[in-house]
């Protein structure tokens, strides 16, 4: 299993909390940039791929001629015979009908969309393009051209978000009948306008919030298959279980990263540096590690047990003590020689996972 990610590095306008690498849209550079995706593509021609994930930045923000180049190309570069699914994530305000057919022509088939809440002045204060009305126009188009594998993101614990609030976002997302809705916490990160306005997180309330979703996506049926992950059936996002089962994964475009033949690699922020450096034939990573048998057993716990599938007891060998201590306290359990969180343990996640690594 080898999966591809592809970074589009554009968006029409930064959103107030997000310090992914994302400049505004300009059209001449993203063309340069799209032939660069191209050329690196080639480095790792004809592999047999099983996932492909677009991301952003805001892939959406691409013209009709753009998406269609890429998405060719790629097709072409690498062995698809064997792909198990193809997701390109949208953003509700560049979403055209025609972009969305375009997708369904070329096999795209999944969606991930950026609602994050269904309050318009939430949406404001965040700094989104969108509206709900703009995101329900926009989702029914993707349904009835023919798309019915498509993710909702939310995000929580936003400044002036009431539970009540929340609960009417998970209600009315609900009866979207999507089969795929990711959670985000709103963390505040360095270099974003909400952080030089010293906004702070309640973290109590994310809390309350996340029990709140959990509770609400078990009524209705969804398998809660990763911490912040909800699917319907089998429709999780093969692509993104594969990063949590630390399978390996070649990453394109600026600020991407790879775990490919033992490798972990990361690419410039740069995206003038990244097409220079491709254009002119070479690579252009800033970080590379060799994965040995010790760091691998180390990630593989600490992205397996996000899932709840869990990760294999044998990875836990010099760990026993530790792992008792957490089943004691009821934090983890222990099926079919599987170690996963139990529920409770869920929102403390991250202070568990680095007890044990
Ligand atoms: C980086 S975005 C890319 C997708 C798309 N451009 C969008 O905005 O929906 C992926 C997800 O990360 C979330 N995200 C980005 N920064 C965040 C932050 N500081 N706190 C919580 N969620 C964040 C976004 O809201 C989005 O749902
Ligand atoms: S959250 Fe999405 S749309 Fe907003 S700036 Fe980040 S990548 Fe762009």
């Amino acid at each position: 299993m080898l999966g591809l990610y592809i970074h589009i590095p554009f968006c029409k306008k930064k959103c107030f909390y997000c310090d992914f690498l994302s400049i505004n849209y300009d059209d001449v550079l993203t063309d340069e940039y799209i032939s660069t995706i191209i050329k690196e593509s080639q480095q790792y021609k004809y592999n047999s791929i099983s996932t492909i994930y677009i991301g952003g930045g805001t892939p959406s923000v691409l013209s009709l001629k753009q998406l269609e180049k890429l998405i060719k190309h790629i097709k072409l570069n690498f062995d698809i015979s064997n792909l198990q699914e193809f997701t390109v994530e949208l953003n509700p305000e560049s979403t055209t009908i025609e972009k969305l057919k375009l997708l369904y022509d070329e096999n795209i088939t999944r969606l991930s969309f950026g609602l994050q809440s269904i309050n318009d002045n939430i949406l404001q204060h965040l700094g989104r393009l969108h509206n709900f009305n703009k995101f329900q126009e926009v989702y029914n188009n993707a349904i009835r051209i023919g798309f019915d594998n498509i993710n909702i993101d939310l995000m929580y614990g936003i400044q002036n978000q009431t539970l009540n609030d929340w609960e009417k976002t998970i209600d009315t997302v609900l009866k979207f009948n999507s089969n795929h809705i990711s959670l985000y916490p709103l963390t505040i990160e360095q270099g974003t306008k909400f952080y030089q306005q010293n906004i702070k997180v309640d973290t109590d309330l994310q809390r309350q919030m996340y029990e709140i979703a959990c509770n609400m996506f078990k009524i209705n049926k969804f398998k809660h298959y990763e911490i912040s992950n909800w699917a319907k059936e089998d429709k999780y996002s093969k692509h993104n279980k594969m990063y949590w089962q630390n399978k390996e994964y070649i990453g394109l475009g600026a600020s991407s990263a790879s775990y490919y033949k033992r490798y972990r690699f990361k690419n410039t922020l740069s995206i003038s540096e990244y097409i220079k450096n491709i254009t002119h034939g070479k690579n252009s990573i800033i970080e590379k590690e060799y994965i040995d048998d010790t760091i691998y057993n180390i990630e593989t716990i600490m992205l397996g047990l996000r899932l709840s599938d869990g990760v294999d007891e044998k990875y836990f060998y010099n760990k026993k003590n530790i792992l008792d201590k957490y089943i004691n306290e009821g934090m983890l359990n222990i099926k079919n020689n599987k170690v996963s969180l139990t529920e409770e343990a869920l929102f403390i996640s991250n202070s568990i996972i680095s007890d044990l690594i």
